[in-house]
């Protein structure tokens, strides 16, 4: 959508009101509620944390909540927390100790349930594991699995020993793996040895040995077996998961650490071609998760609670691996594809466990809607009542499709916004009190200080378009890039003065809402996922047949936008239907599946600057409306757009 049409619907948009019965049982109760609170934690965000810092448990707590200032601050220094304690010890030993923490369903229909109690152990006998092979405060351990127990039992017994875990999506091809091994310096490798994936096995394990051909830092890998399937197993580096739980003793003290350590690594793209691995303090991580997750989706103690996020993006792990569990939530975990092996896949788990919370992408949403309430129809879903999403726009036809079909009319829909940088959504609604407004962001978090400036770092008016920042620190931002502090100060803090540069354009409403336009750079979102289309085009490059490369998106009605490539053949390579494929493959292979771009076009010319840069807002514009209408002035040569536009009628 165009930014004018996008302003005039921001304009005209109205405030929902929550239902009444659903207000009458939410944490905070009214937008005045909100206001007041949000303010007094402006005012006072010491007290605040303090507030969130009371309902978790500690080993040792020192006075002192915040030091420093951005970009160099902690929370809690000299405090001694564990993660793991707190998601998985604390419940365990308390009257919530056989309440279900995991109802797990493989897409092949195999279930598995968890309590806390037994959660407890199993993640104290992979602590163990870890220990036993070497594993200390400090070292990376490299994560290669789908939606599994077992993957949360490895991550948590990771959190409990002081390491740090890098989870990769298990959608990544070898060579992305390779590469976050490599920039981590991973020590060691925990892998399932297949996933299913809309009935199709993938082959993680193979996977994994072909991006250790050259990845020296791992030393030992562990192996868990997800189905029969036989993989090679290499002697004194690969170790079978079951046989070394058999083996150790199921209690393992969690180590106290400072809330800043880091505790999770996790890659994402930006604004240059290589991914940057973004570091979480451990602690620092478990106090806002808990927060946002109690809070935002004001998770109580009776919820059935379905998050279908992968393990593999930072959703999941803000939303129900720290944040859910820390608040002793019931969760569902779903290994595979929401659709498969029939469209109604998803509302059948909803009616069999009885949900009541969904957290989904706003893609699934959108498949959702294009099944249609025929399908809705055959369903109970009589349990729903709130629905959240984040990591792309949630469109209003979606939201109020949502809303009447599966929310019957009486649900709330918390569109939220984060990053993996910001480890969690400092907007969002706060369910019950604040009103809605279908494609809006909510409003600001208790303790978040949130902007919309224009480039010299000035606040806009409400209603103009401006970046997005946020103007002090929160427990869950950044800390690193990992090996890369330099890259870190330059890409989030050296912008606006003293404030975290979010990469996000965005508009306040006259109510206080926020509206996230996108993206600034050349980031790029397919279902949810982070594309740097630079990480496409270095990889399209990489290929001999590829002189250059651009790449650009186009909105689609499910994934948001998808990739389209433009491309110039070195001379003995013509465009073809098998060259198109062959470099569709190039970026499923340096990528993974879900970078695939839609369609290559293969041109002789690129509009380009008179310093050689090409303009990708012109191919941006061929490719959505047929024409070029802005500025053609700083092209070098004024007759390649009619080349292009002549190319692309045929
Ligand atoms: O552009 C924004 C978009 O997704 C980016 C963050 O992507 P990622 O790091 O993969 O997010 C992980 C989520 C924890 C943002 O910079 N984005 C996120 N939420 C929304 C959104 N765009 C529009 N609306 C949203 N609700």
């Amino acid at each position: 959508m165009e930014e004018n049409q996008k302003i005039l619907m921001i304009e005209e948009s109205h405030l929902i009101e929550p239902a009444e019965e659903y207000r009458s049982k939410s944490y905070l109760s009214s937008e005045s509620d909100y206001h007041q609170e949000y303010q007094s934690s402006l005012n006072n965000s010491d007290a605040y944390w303090n507030s969130i810092a009371d309902q978790l448990d500690w080993f040792k707590r020192e006075k002192t909540v915040l030091e420093g200032d951005l970009p160099d601050f902690k929370y809690f220094p000299g405090s001694l927390i564990n993660v793991s304690y707190n998601c998985v010890d604390r419940h365990a030993k308390s009257e919530k100790a056989n309440k279900v923490a995991i109802y797990w369903e493989g897409e092949n229909g195999d279930k598995k349930i968890y309590t806390y109690k037994q959660l407890l152990r199993e993640v104290s006998k992979f602590a163990n594991v870890l220990l036993q092979l070497g594993i200390k405060k400090g070292d990376v351990v490299s994560v290669y699995m789908q939606n599994l127990p077992e993957t949360f039992i490895v991550l948590q017994a990771v959190l409990r020993i002081g390491a740090i875990y890098n989870t990769v999506f298990a959608g990544f091809s070898p060579e992305a793996l390779r590469e976050r091994i490599n920039n981590s310096g991973a020590k060691m490798l925990v892998c399932s040895n297949i996933s299913f994936r809309r009935g199709k096995v993938l082959p993680l394990k193979e996977i994994v040995d072909e991006a250790l051909q050259d990845a020296p830092t791992i030393e030992k890998v562990v192996v868990f077996k997800r189905a029969d399937h036989e993989v090679a197993m290499s002697a004194g580096r690969d170790f079978d998961y079951d046989t070394l739980m058999a083996e150790v003793n199921d209690e393992c003290p969690p180590v106290a650490l400072d809330p800043n350590d880091p505790g999770l690594l996790i890659y994402t793209s930006g604004t240059s071609g290589k991914p940057k691995g973004i570091v979480h303090a451990g602690g620092g991580f478990l106090l806002g998760t808990y927060a946002y997750s109690k809070y935002q989706l004001d998770l109580r103690d009776e919820d059935v609670y379905f998050n279908t996020a992968d393990i593999g993006w930072l959703t999941s792990h803000i939303f129900v691996l720290v944040g859910g569990l820390a608040s002793g939530v019931t969760t569902i975990l779903y290994e595979g594809a929401l659709d498969y092996p029939h469209p109604g896949r998803l509302y059948e788990m909803i009616d069999r466990y009885q949900v009541n919370k969904l957290f989904s992408a706003p893609t699934a949403f959108r498949m959702l809607m294009k099944h249609g309430d025929e399908l809705v129809q055959q369903y109970k879903l009589n349990t729903l009542e709130l629905f959240a999403s984040v990591g792309e726009p949630l469109n209003p036809e979606a939201w109020h499709w949502l809303q009447r079909s599966l929310g019957k009319g009486k649900a709330v829909i918390n569109n939220t916004w984060g990053q993996t940088e910001t480890g969690g959504t400092p907007l969002a609604l706060l369910p019950g009190a604040v009103s809605m407004k279908p494609g809006s962001c909510g409003v600001p978090f208790f303790a978040h200080e949130l902007a919309v400036v224009d480039a010299s770092g000035h606040d806009v008016e409400p209603m103009t378009p401006g970046f997005l920042v946020l103007r002090r620190p929160f427990p869950t931002l950044a800390r690193d890039v990992w090996n890369d502090h330099e890259r870190y100060l330059k890409t989030y803090f050296s912008q606006v003065t003293g404030a975290y540069f979010t990469g996000d354009s965005a508009i306040v409403d006259r109510d206080g809402h926020f509206w996230v336009l996108g993206r600034v750079d050349d980031v790029i979102n397919v279902s949810g996922h982070r594309i740097s289309t630079m990480e496409m085009e270095s990889a399209l490059i990489k290929h001999d047949a590829v002189v250059e490369a651009a790449v650009i998106e186009q909105p689609d009605e499910i994934k948001g936008t998808i990739p389209i490539a433009f491309v110039t053949l070195e001379k003995s390579y013509h465009a073809s239907n098998e060259v198109e494929e062959m470099l569709k493959r190039q970026i499923v292979d340096e990528i993974g599946a879900f970078a695939r771009p839609q369609k290559i076009y293969f041109v002789d010319v690129m509009p380009k600057t008179r310093s050689g840069k090409i303009i990708r807002r012109m191919l941006r514009e061929i490719v959505q409306t047929g024409e070029v209408t802005g500025d053609r002035t700083g092209l070098e040569d004024i007759e390649v757009i009619d080349k292009l536009l002549n190319y692309m009628k045929d």
